[in-house]
């Protein structure tokens, strides 16, 4: 993934995942929403790669649906 320093990752994310961003999306490591959205903002485009950086997902598991979709957001390229 081409990184640009110049854009804000939160740009790429619809309004609805923009919502609070400093409480923990994954609650079982107290892993933070802006957190999460940075390690994929600056290469992590897997969950694995995440759970590495974050331990997001590490605990039951119950947070992988949201990880996976700020990567699907984050990590589109713009050819459309
Ligand atoms: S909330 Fe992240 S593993 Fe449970």
């Amino acid at each position: 993934m081409k990184k640009d320093p110049t854009v804000n990752p939160l740009d790429k994310l619809p309004a609805i995942l923009k919502k609070d961003l400093h409480k923990n999306l994954c609650v079982c490591n107290e892993v933070k929403k802006m957190d999460i959205i940075n390690v994929i903002a600056n290469g992590a485009d897997t969950v694995a790669e995440v759970k590495k950086q974050t331990y997001a997902t590490m605990g039951s598991g119950c947070c992988k649906q949201q990880v996976e979709r700020l990567i699907e957001c984050l990590c589109t390229t713009e050819d459309e």
